[in-house]
């Protein structure tokens, strides 16, 4: 009885199923890891897809041999086929594909991954394929069968396969397209690197038939000692079942019966408990049950929230001494994707003397929040709603959502997670401001823990070139204002900025998301040559001297930690394909602007 319901369930969905709702903590489940090495086939006429009357094989009744995703193999010296997994290269995932092969650096289109493995599926298990992202689409078979689709490059997603796997050779087959689209997220235009790929790991997780699927144990708002949130288990039956909740250090052990839905709610008072913040990122083991189910995480407990200019972490206000990153390893040229990789990135903010860490512009791997969980690094976490959006498409708000709800729910239980960006430099217009809202009010609606913000722009003040404010709708719906702005870089020299009044007449937090000046890491000319590391260093002296001038100042995250990738920076001999504002190079070197950032981080009180 039980497969019937669950073929009839992937029967169902199997032809139009998108990604399921993510199971929470995907890290610390039973799990087989998929990493390695993988076969690969570039398919830029995605040829394995479609005949060649383009009509697509996944949309037939036997699509025949034709399909890549059905992995074929030649059965006799006559027969005629024109891919072979076996016989192609192979590639190492997670990881991007440009970094890895010379001949995909700039390649945008279809690639064919292909990775067997064995497993010994047992009656009492649910499996669960799971990726920790695909950029850009990926459409995922297993054993020939169509699993589903996903789109967007940095959140997770997994398919059920309790009814597909067999315990022989399984053929797991992704399509990964990477192409730029106007009505994407991103769209067409971004000024970083379109790495494509399965760029972060990929597991067969496994749970009991009935499991523990969701949770969140977060501090209520603005009580420093009550635990709110709650449980909710999966399966057939889940009503009326007893599942513990505990936090053994804190001698808290709870036994909770969930309701008709297998859902239940978690209200505990927990006095004493140490609360986490960057000098002291304090996290407990939380250990929940249910039967043979048990999952077991570090969640720290803080509450933030904003009072008039000021962001309160634990009820006291905080300065964010933050730096911009992109989730790119520098001394590998490529996607970051690892613990090592976090480690190594977010070390270097440490040492920077950062309490908080801009993760641009996009969700990072779950590495990196965990990380900063572990180091005591407060983090600012973004949709790469960028820049020129197909704002009036109801598909890209369906995409960009669908991506805030992903990056919400993966993070939702990390104490360093303060901050949720709907966007980075958007231009003003009604659906503009219609579709940020929508998000914001969406956020809201899901995790009334966090703080909203987004890297809106400066503008000139009443036509006066000088004063400068904020004259974006979008202000009013934020809890932190936040702006991007180069005086110096893009607008004049940095001795400019002697010059500027800010006229900021909103009484919230003022974060600078961005401000910089490229430099080329051992030219050293006086502080007025461009590219140079004296100007790169000045305009950091003058920038800080201007922001602190801002009442409302509450922190800033200058762009950007490290060199990075773009094909928007092709200066050569400067630039060769890189953005020059970090403040460490692509080799690893620190520049002269790092050590003013650092000398003015650790004075700072
Ligand atoms: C913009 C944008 C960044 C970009 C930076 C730059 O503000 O937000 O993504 O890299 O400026 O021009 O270097």
């Amino acid at each position: 009885m039980r497969l019937f319901k669950y073929i009839l369930l992937i029967a169902l969905f199997s032809q139009t199923a998108i990604a399921q709702t993510l199971l929470t903590n995907s890290y610390n489940r039973n799990s087989i890891s998929l990493n390695g090495e993988w076969k690969y086939i570039v398919d830029p006429y995605e040829n394995g897809y479609y005949n060649y009357r383009y009509d697509a094989f996944d949309q037939m009744e036997n699509p025949g041999k034709n399909a890549y995703f059905t992995d074929s193999k030649v059965d006799n010296r006559s027969e005629l086929l024109e891919y072979n997994f076996d016989e192609s290269e192979s590639i190492m995932v997670p990881g991007d594909w440009n970094s890895q092969k010379e001949n995909l650096f700039y390649y945008e289109g279809t690639v064919w991954y292909r990775k067997t493995f064995e497993v010994n599926p047992s009656n009492a298990q649910r499996y669960f394929i799971y990726f920790g992202a695909v950029n850009y689409e990926a459409e995922v078979y297993l054993n020939g069968k169509k699993l589903g689709k996903h789109i967007g490059g940095f959140t997770p997603f997994h398919f059920e396969v309790t009814e597909i796997l067999n315990n022989v050779k399984n053929s797991l087959v992704v399509k990964v397209d990477n192409k730029r689209k106007a009505e994407a997220v991103p769209t067409l235009n971004t000024d970083w690197w379109n790495y494509g790929g399965i760029t972060r790991d990929v597991k067969l997780l496994s749970t009991p038939i009935n499991y523990i699927d969701d949770y969140l144990i977060q501090l209520e708002p603005g009580e420093m000692n009550q635990i709110n949130g709650f449980i909710q288990l999966n399966g057939m039956d889940i009503s009326d079942k007893l599942v513990t909740f505990s936090i053994p250090d804190h001698g808290v052990e709870v036994n909770l019966r969930t309701d008709k839905n297998g859902r239940v709610e978690i209200n505990e008072r927990v006095r004493g408990i140490k609360h986490w913040s960057p000098e002291n990122p304090k996290s407990y083991d939380v250990i929940i049950t249910f039967d043979e189910d048990k999952v077991e995480e570090k969640i720290g407990f803080r509450t933030i929230s904003t009072k008039d200019k000021d962001i309160l972490l634990n009820g006291d206000p905080i300065f964010l001494k933050g730096i911009s990153i992109h989730e790119e390893n520098p001394l590998r040229g490529g996607r970051a994707h690892s613990e090592a990789d976090a480690r190594l990135i977010l070390g270097w903010a440490k040492e920077l003397g950062c309490n908080y860490v801009r993760l641009a512009h996009y969700p990072h791997n779950e590495h990196m929040v965990r990380v900063a969980d572990e180091l005591g690094l407060l983090v600012w976490s973004e949709i790469p709603v960028y820049w020129t959006i197909d704002w009036d498409n109801p598909e890209t708000y369906a995409n960009a959502e669908n991506q805030l709800l992903s990056m919400v729910n993966r993070d939702k239980n990390r104490a360093a997670v303060i901050i949720w960006s709907m966007a980075n430099e958007t231009p003003v217009s009604n659906d503009r401001n219609t579709f940020l809202t929508k998000l914001a009010n969406k956020t809201r609606a899901i995790d009334s823990t966090r703080l909203i913000s987004a890297a809106q722009e400066q503008s000139g003040y009443d036509g006066l070139e000088n004063t400068r404010t904020i004259s974006d709708p979008f202000a009013e719906v934020v809890d932190v204002l936040s702006f991007n702005q180069y005086i110096g870089w893009y607008d004049g020299l940095p001795g400019k900025a002697r010059l500027i009044n800010w006229k900021i007449d909103i009484n919230k937090p003022v974060l600078i998301s961005e401000f910089g000046a490229g430099a080329l890491y051992g030219f050293r000319a006086d502080s007025l040559t461009r590219w140079s590391e004296d100007y790169q260093a000045w305009l950091y002296k003058e920038t800080i001297d201007m922001v602190e001038r801002i009442p409302q100042l509450s922190g800033f995250s200058p762009w950007i930690l490290t060199d990075f990738r773009s094909p928007r920076r092709p200066l050569p001999r400067i630039q060769d394909g890189w953005n020059r504002k970090g403040l460490i190079s692509s080799e690893g070197e620190k520049k002269q602007a790092f050590y003013v950032l650092q000398n003015y981080y650790l004075n700072k009180n």
